[in-house]
This record gives structure tokens, sequence and C-alpha cells, in this order.
């Protein structure tokens, strides 16, 4: 998730069990134009494996040449971004955007395809549609897979649904049973009971979580734990202030603490989202100077 899922949150979610994670989306055209800028956003430790680069674009030369330069950096596959709904993504044609033009998209995954040459696995995320008068997402994946996406991952929800509304996960099971590829489930995971009942209703290969992470990193251990045994450990507030506390470490570790205090806003918002005095705290939070007020401040909330 763009503007979330940095390194550091990734070594929290991959110390919570996330099996497989992406860095944030990037720009194809950065990564030709100011690889040196890009490369910050496709970094990774091999602690973080399996781990896939995701990319986005409209142009299937410009997509092959950034999948091409992504190959020694070594990740474990490279995905494309066919769902991003965002405005300036989509007005220049790349993201969910590409939905409205199957034949480009198609383009661009066999381009990116022999670009990466067997080196490594490909898969394609996408959305229901542009809107709910053309819902096409059956026979664009289809095309993705004809075209040589390794596997697929479906957001059912359109494009001018943005994230608002419920994803609808017959479309999961629909296109599930369509392809000979793997499809990978995601939207609206929100806690574990919601993970099984996707598995459940949909028959998907894998789960993908996005918003449910954000302050509760732990689900994709909770998610594991309720599908195999049916139930899973609460988080206590002293858990909750160890794992801020880990991820302000983990986030000093590859960003300026002026940065990083910055950028902990948005991710305590979610941490302590629900918390009794939370409001009051995040006004507090927005001023903080350094990552031990920061720190002292969520201390104070959780734990005194
Ligand atoms: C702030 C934010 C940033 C996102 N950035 C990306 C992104 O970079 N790449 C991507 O494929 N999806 C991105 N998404 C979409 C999520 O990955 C996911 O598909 C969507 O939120 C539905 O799943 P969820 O209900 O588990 O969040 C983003 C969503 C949000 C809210």
């Amino acid at each position: 998730m763009a503007g979330y899922t940095d390194q550091a949150f990734r070594q929290v979610c991959k110390h919570f069990g996330a099996e497989v994670m992406l860095s944030e989306m990037v720009s194809a055209d950065g990564i030709i134009r100011d690889s040196a800028k890009t490369i910050k956003y496709i970094s990774f430790d091999d602690s973080e494996r399996p781990y896939g680069v995701q990319i986005f674009g409209n142009d299937p030369l410009v997509m092959a040449k950034a999948a091409e330069f992504l190959i020694p950096f070594k990740p474990d596959f490279v995905d494309i971004n066919m769902g991003c709904p965002v405005k300036k993504v989509i007005r220049r044609g790349s993201g969910s955007a590409l939905m409205q033009t199957p034949l480009l998209a198609e383009r661009i995954v066999a381009e990116v395809k022999n670009a990466l040459s067997g080196s490594l696995p490909l898969s394609v995320k996408f959305r229901s549609g542009w809107d709910s008068q053309t819902q096409n997402y059956v026979e664009f994946g289809l095309r993705m897979e004809t075209a040589g996406a390794d596997f697929l991952c479906l957001h059912p929800r359109t494009t001018k649904q943005m994230f608002s509304g419920k994803s609808n996960w017959e479309h999961i099971a629909e296109l599930k049973s369509k392809l000979s590829i793997p499809l990978i489930g995601n939207g609206d995971i929100l806690q574990p009971e919601d993970a099984k009942l996707m598995l459940q209703q949909t028959n998907c290969d894998g789960l993908m979580i996005g918003r449910g992470a954000l302050g509760k990193p732990w689900i994709f251990s909770q998610c594991r734990s309720y599908i195999s045994r049916g139930s899973y450990e609460p988080i206590t507030k002293q858990k909750l202030y160890d794992t801020i506390v880990f991820h302000i470490g983990q986030a000093l570790k590859f960003k300026r603490e002026i940065v990083v205090v910055k950028e902990m806003r948005s991710q305590l918002c979610f941490y302590t989202k629900g918390a009794l005095g939370g409001a009051e705290l995040r006004n507090k939070i927005n001023h903080a100077e350094s990552a031990t007020e920061l720190i002292n401040l969520v201390k104070q909330l959780l734990i005194s």
C-alpha cells in the first residue's frame, strides 16, 4: 500500500506472520527516468522474502524496461498494478484504467513477461471493472492468463467505487472457477473471521490483506490461527505498545528521524484507533518532534 507498506512496516508484518509481501507501487516511468530516486521504494531485505515489486504504467515497452531493471535486485516476483483507482494514476491510462483497454493491458503483460524471460514470476492485480455497467473481471482475468501472468489478484470493487461499499467476493469465486492459474482474493479482510469466510466462499488460492493490517499487523498470525484452529489470541495493550516501539525502531533503521516522526503519524492513528484518549493523543503526536517523544506519548496512553 502506497504510503504505508515501506520496509519498516513490512518487517513488522513479517514478524507477525505475513507470508508474501509487496513493495509500494512504483512507477515504471520513474524506474527508467530516475532510478536512483526510485530504488528506495524497491529495496528490501532477504528476511522479507518472498517479496514482489509492484510496478504501474501504461506503455508496454517502458513497463518491460522497468521489469528488466528489476531483475538484478532479485525480488521473488514482479506484480503489475491494474487496480489503482487514484485519479493521478488513471488519468494517464495506468492502474485500473487499463481495464478499459484490455488489448493494451494484454500487450503490457506479454512484453513484461518477455522482458523477465522466465527469470521471475509475473502477477497482475486488478478490480471488477470500471463501473457497475462494465464489470469485465472474468474476460480480463482470462486475457491476463493467456498473455502470460503466472498468478492473479482480484480486488472485487469497480474503479468508480474506489474503496466504498463492500467488495463482491462472488466475483472472486467466479473468476477462480474459470482460471487455470492461482487467484489471490482481496477486499475487506478486516478480521480473522473474514479470512476464513473468503477462503470458504471463493475457494481462492491465497488471501491478500491491505487496510486490515494498518494498526493491526498481527492480523496475519491471527488469521492463520483462526483458519487452522478456529481461535486466535486477542492483542493486549502491552503487546500493542511493544509493536509500536518495534515499528518505530525499524523505521529508524531505514529513514531519518525527522521523516520517521512525520510518517509515523498516520501509522499511529491506526494503532491507537478506538483507544480511550486517542483523539487527544493524536493531536499531541502531530506536534511531536522526536521518536522518543512519540514513544512516551504512546506509553502514557497505553501503559500508564
Ligand atoms: C492508502 C492505500 C494505498 C494503497 N496502495 C496500493 C498499492 O500501492 N498497490 C496496490 O495494489 N493496492 C494498493 N491499495 C489497495 C489495497 O492493496 C487493497 O487492494 C484494497 O485496499 C482492498 O483490500 P483491503 O480491504 O484488504 O484493504 C491501497 C489502498 C490504500 C487504502
